[in-house]
């Protein structure tokens, strides 16, 4: 048999398996090992899913000032991400409209874009500014060939990016996040902290262990597990995302030693929300845990079967700036998870 013909078959055998995985999460299969492993499926899920939706890109506030930009792949869709000098944010595909060359790498903060092949050059806001010696050509017309634009939105502090433009607008697609939400004030909090790593796992296992309390007992005995209590029911609401809560022993400082000299409570959360912790996946590809004190964002990026990009915010917290936070950061290092050796 050919490889294709190989890899056709896995993808008949699965999308059979997947017709039984169907909601209630309570009453269905997980998902077919081939959807964590095989090629096949995954080529699907990038158009299937990355490409048809409101994908996330971190916090907003990761561009700060205009001209902030970051350049980086969406379902291997080269972008530019950036502040305008409006304060706008916007993205782009990261492509000349000459002959397409790639026009940013990395981040960084600049007054306008231009391109390193010929020169052209484009204002942040995505208009062509100039375009050397291009007054020659009969009939070219400057305001046609400007940088091609994404949607970009964003909600509660959250930033998205929409490739395709028939997917509804982002209200609709999050349904009543934020309704849910309310009480962390998620749109206030700023930014502690961010780094980016690679993980050697499929993108879902990644997000659906983030999002599970099942292997507490075993993989985190004496930090989350000591904490945690069971959790609640799934939270079923209208909206591309899944929540649950859960209540916390005491605060939300993971190690023991830690928790008496926890942040004070984010201001407004009342009741039970004040001693536990939210977990939420925004489908497809941003998960966060809101604690009382705190929240820890993560937004990943799938390169490959086995292969996942993962954007990592933490810290998160309310009325704190500068030196202050830089303070908090360094107390907030005796009981992160990452300096505990754990995985999520
Ligand atoms: S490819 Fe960008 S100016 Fe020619
Ligand atoms: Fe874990």
């Amino acid at each position: 048999m050919s490889i294709s013909g190989a890899n056709a078959s896995v993808w008949d055998q699965t999308r059979d398996q997947l017709a039984a995985v169907t909601p209630p999460s309570e009453n269905s299969p997980t998902l077919p090992p081939a959807c964590y492993t095989d090629a096949s499926v995954f080529d699907r899920e990038i158009p299937a899913i990355f490409q048809s939706s409101w994908v996330g890109i971190g916090r907003a506030d990761r561009w700060e000032s205009p001209g902030d930009y970051t350049a980086f792949d969406v379902a291997g869709v080269p972008i530019i991400v950036l502040r305008d000098l409006d304060g706008v944010l916007r993205a782009f595909a990261n492509t000349c409209r000459h002959r397409g060359s790639l026009l940013l790498e990395g981040s960084g903060n600049c007054r306008a874009i231009r391109c390193p092949f010929h020169g052209w050059g484009y204002r942040l806001d995505g208009r062509l500014a100039g375009a050397p010696r291009m007054e020659t050509a009969n009939g070219f017309d400057k305001d046609a060939f400007g940088l091609l634009p994404f949607r970009t939105d964003t909600k509660d502090g959250f930033a998205f990016v929409c490739l395709d433009e028939t997917v509804t607008d982002l209200d609709h697609w999050l349904g009543d996040f934020s309704e849910l939400h309310e009480m962390w004030s998620l749109g206030d909090l700023v930014t502690g902290r961010r780094r980016e790593f690679e993980v050697h796992c499929n993108w879902k296992a990644f997000l659906e262990v983030f999002n599970e309390y099942y292997h507490l007992p075993y993989v985190h005995p004496n930090t989350l597990d000591s904490l945690y209590e069971l959790p609640d029911d799934i939270d079923h609401r209208p909206g591309n995302y899944v929540s649950q809560f859960g209540t916390t022993k005491s605060t939300t400082g993971v190690l023991e030693d830690a928790r008496d000299h926890a942040l004070p409570p984010i201001p407004g959360l009342k009741g039970r929300n004040r001693n536990g912790t939210r977990y939420t996946w925004m489908f497809p590809n941003m998960t966060f845990a809101a604690g009382s004190e705190a929240i820890w964002a993560y937004d990943v990026y799938p390169t490959a079967p086995d292969r996942t990009r993962v954007s990592y915010a933490r810290k998160l917290v309310t009325g704190w700036s500068g030196g202050v936070l830089d303070l908090l950061d360094a107390v907030l290092e005796s009981h992160s998870l990452d300096d505990l050796g754990e995985v999520v």
